[in-house]
């Protein structure tokens, strides 16, 4: 989708619809609502009037303009209240109104930028919510394909403030076009997505971007110790992979090879498919356990765009990549194992595969130089029961790198909530046999699967995002397809940019 911005009067618009954002007590009397009032002959007046339009959220309505010059036709789209207008509800907004474009086939759309979004941050926003609105996942479908798309979107601006928007267009195509990535890999069925197809998908878009990738094959992880990691792929016949991705920034002079005191880490879970193993999950919903490398393509979509933004700060991205199936040679319950840390690991339960494939990870991270860590999981059922699909846990051993990760949340609507932390989840994971097991009771299971990472971070500033409920959408919303939401992608890469902009 090509995307613009314009300062042209409403009289000028050309393109198909003129999309009108309307919230709860706007009125036909003043500012640009008068203005579109008086160019469609008094028919908002009249809306408004009659009751026919309450400016709720989601209510749309098309207008017809019959007069000669401008715009054809005008979807008032509503907003409800102005009040709580941040990121996520202008994207909503965006999102819903162009998925309803889209359906209905329009080609060329302009969106009026009122006086409540006027500015940056509101463009960007509109940019994203647009750019995840328009995606579409029937990816297999031979019938019944999935509708047209806009191809062309114009932001209107009123006031002719010489503001240019161009870069708030620009970030934001780069933030939506990170979690779009995220998505279709989260999409792909685990037939098509194995580890190896991850990995390949990962150094694509690494080699098109500029970014250094390397992958592990399970010979080098076995070479190194990762007796964790291994014990999750062991059952099945797709071989594991260990992703890593790299960004330098440019930066004349500096020594490459010299350690950097800034490295960040983002490590995310890439389970091509969980079954859970020997200790084997129930049918129902099993098959959205394809999506539990969301945590995975949340980095790669993070990697991809601090590409494209250069921070001035290094980034690597890991991802441990593996599939998790019962077979005569799968670990089982009770089974001891030795992670690449040198901590051996009582594993109580092979559902809890996520834990085993990251702790091998952030080891390597930290060997790696890795001076902060963040990672991102679809962790825990857990999570899912405390949080819902509103928001991801959050946890860790640096409250300054929490807060960091929340606000950059707050920033693109990727919204966190920080778990409580204390010392006696630990002692739940306390293993007779081994020096951890990976597994508490049945309360406060997201907090102890952080509790077991905290384990491996050790003194490296370290926090944990549980997306389970994050990652998925269940229901079609009016502003996203249902399924993989890419989630944590643009957060990562706001982190990140945070971080380069104030060091
Ligand atoms: N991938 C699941 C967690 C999950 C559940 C993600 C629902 C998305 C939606 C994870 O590997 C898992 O199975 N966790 C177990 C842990 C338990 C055995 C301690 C769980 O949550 O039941
Ligand atoms: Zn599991
Ligand atoms: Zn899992």
């Amino acid at each position: 989708m090509k995307i613009t911005s314009s300062g042209k009067g409403l009289s000028e618009i050309t393109e198909d619809v003129l999309i009108v954002p309307v919230f709860e007590g706007d009125t036909p009397r003043e500012g640009s609502l008068a203005a579109l009032d008086h160019l469609t002959g008094g028919q908002i007046a009249e809306l408004f009037a009659e009751g026919d339009f309450d400016c709720k959220r989601d209510r749309s309505v098309f207008l017809r303009n019959g007069g000669a010059r401008a715009v054809k036709r005008l979807l008032l789209y509503g907003g409800g209240s102005a009040d709580s207008l941040d990121s996520l509800s202008v994207q909503r907004l965006a999102g819903g109104a162009m998925r309803l474009l889209a359906d209905r086939g329009v080609r060329t759309a302009a969106f009026l930028l009122s006086e409540k979004l006027d500015g940056a941050t509101s463009a960007q926003a509109i940019v994203e919510g647009a750019m995840l609105g328009q995606m579409s996942c029937g990816l297999y479908r031979t019938i019944d394909r999935p509708k047209s798309q806009v191809e062309e979107l114009v932001l209107v601006r009123e006031s002719a403030g010489e503001m240019h928007l161009d870069r708030a267009i620009e970030v934001g195509r780069c933030m939506a076009e990170a979690a779009n990535f995220a998505r279709s890999l989260g999409f792909e069925p685990s037939n098509i997505m194995t580890p190896t197809e991850l990995a390949r998908r990962a150094r694509e878009m690494a080699e098109r971007e500029g970014l250094g990738c390397e992958v592990l094959d399970e010979n080098e992880m076995k070479s190194l110790g990762m007796g964790a990691l291994l014990a999750v792929s062991r059952g099945s016949q797709e071989p594991a992979q260990l992703i890593v991705i790299s960004y330098e920034p440019e930066d004349g002079g500096r020594d490459a090879r010299a350690p950097r005191s800034d490295l960040i880490a983002l490590v995310g879970k890439g389970i091509t498919f969980d079954s859970g193993g020997i200790s084997i999950k129930p049918a129902d919903k099993m098959e959205e356990m394809k999506y539990d490398m969301g945590g995975g393509a949340a980095v790669i979509g993070a990697m991809q765009a601090i590409a494209k933004l250069k921070p001035s700060v290094p980034v690597m991205g890991v991802i441990p990549a593996a599939e998790n199936l019962p077979s005569g040679r799968a670990v089982k319950p009770g089974d001891v194992v030795r992670s690449l840390s040198g901590k051996t690991i009582e594993v109580v339960n092979t559902d809890a595969e996520g834990r085993l494939v990251l702790c091998d990870a952030i080891t390597y991270a930290i060997s790696r130089g890795a001076k902060v860590i963040v990672d991102a999981a679809t962790l825990t059922g857990a999570c899912v029961i405390a949080l819902g699909e509103a928001r991801a846990a959050v946890m860790g051993t640096d409250q300054r790198l929490i807060d960091e990760l929340i606000s950059a949340g707050e920033q693109c609507g990727e919204r966190l909530w920080q778990m409580p932390f204390d010392d006696d989840y630990g002692e739940m994971i306390r293993s007779d046999i081994a020096d951890i097991k990976n597994i508490g009771n049945r309360t406060g299971g997201s907090i102890t699967g952080g509790w077991f990472l905290k384990h491996f971070a050790g003194e490296v500033p370290w926090a944990h995002m549980d997306i389970a409920g994050t990652a998925w959408t269940e229901v079609e919303k009016p502003y996203i397809a249902r399924g993989a939401t890419g989630f944590g992608a643009r957060l990562m890469a706001n982190f990140v940019m945070n971080r380069a902009a104030s060091s």
